[in-house]
């Protein structure tokens, strides 16, 4: 089995909702084994980090950049890096916010440099914009890039955002599978 974890933070829950089909997208391919993390039980799962051979990030876009929380987590992460225990992992990462763009290329730009200081490799998004399926909707090949209103996450982040984010989830799950063949 590869396995896939899937770090995140949520305030209101609707990076929750994200998360949640990353993992549905992961899992469907066979093999694969994701977990959902929120920030706040991390203390709890710094072994599970360590045993991934995948690590997604997702954060929502505030203030255009990572939430608090989640920059917390990235901060409380310098034992592993000093380690090196996530290098040669692969990396991928999503965020939404309320307006179509929000600044939210800067939250994913905090994510990849983030996964960078790790020594992870980075898996992006290989769907062309607003293509025949939906996905990729905002056009963004850094990673997934979702919008919600202030409206409750049963009603956004739309369904194209939602199937964006299981493509996301396939995608690192079946490079995960590639790359744990020659690695
Ligand atoms: C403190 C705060 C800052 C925010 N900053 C932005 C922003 O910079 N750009 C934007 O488009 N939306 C912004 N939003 C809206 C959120 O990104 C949006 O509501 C998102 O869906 C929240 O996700 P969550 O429910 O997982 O917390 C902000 C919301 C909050 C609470």
């Amino acid at each position: 089995m590869t396995k896939v974890a899937i770090v995140f933070h949520s305030g209101f829950g609707h990076t929750k909702v994200v998360a949640e089909r990353v993992k549905a997208g992961a899992e469907s391919v066979p093999g694969t084994h994701a977990s959902l993390i929120p920030v706040e039980e991390i203390d709890a799962h710094w072994a599970d980090l360590e045993a991934a051979d995948a690590i997604v990030f997702g954060s929502p876009t505030y203030m255009g950049n990572v939430s608090g929380p989640f920059k917390m987590f990235m901060d409380a992460s310098s034992k592993p890096w000093y380690e090196r225990k996530w290098k040669d992992k692969l990396a991928a990462g999503f965020t939404i916010s309320g307006s179509p763009s929000g600044d939210k290329l800067n939250t994913l730009q905090s994510l990849m440099i983030f996964a960078m200081q790790h020594g992870m490799v980075w898996v992006g998004i290989a769907e062309l914009p607003q293509n025949d399926e939906g996905t990729n909707r905002l056009g963004s090949f850094s990673g997934v890039m979702a919008q919600a209103g202030q409206v409750s996450p049963d009603l956004e982040p739309n369904l194209e955002d939602r199937k964006s984010a299981e493509r996301l989830g396939q995608r690192i799950a079946t490079a995960t599978a590639r790359w744990a063949k020659v690695s």
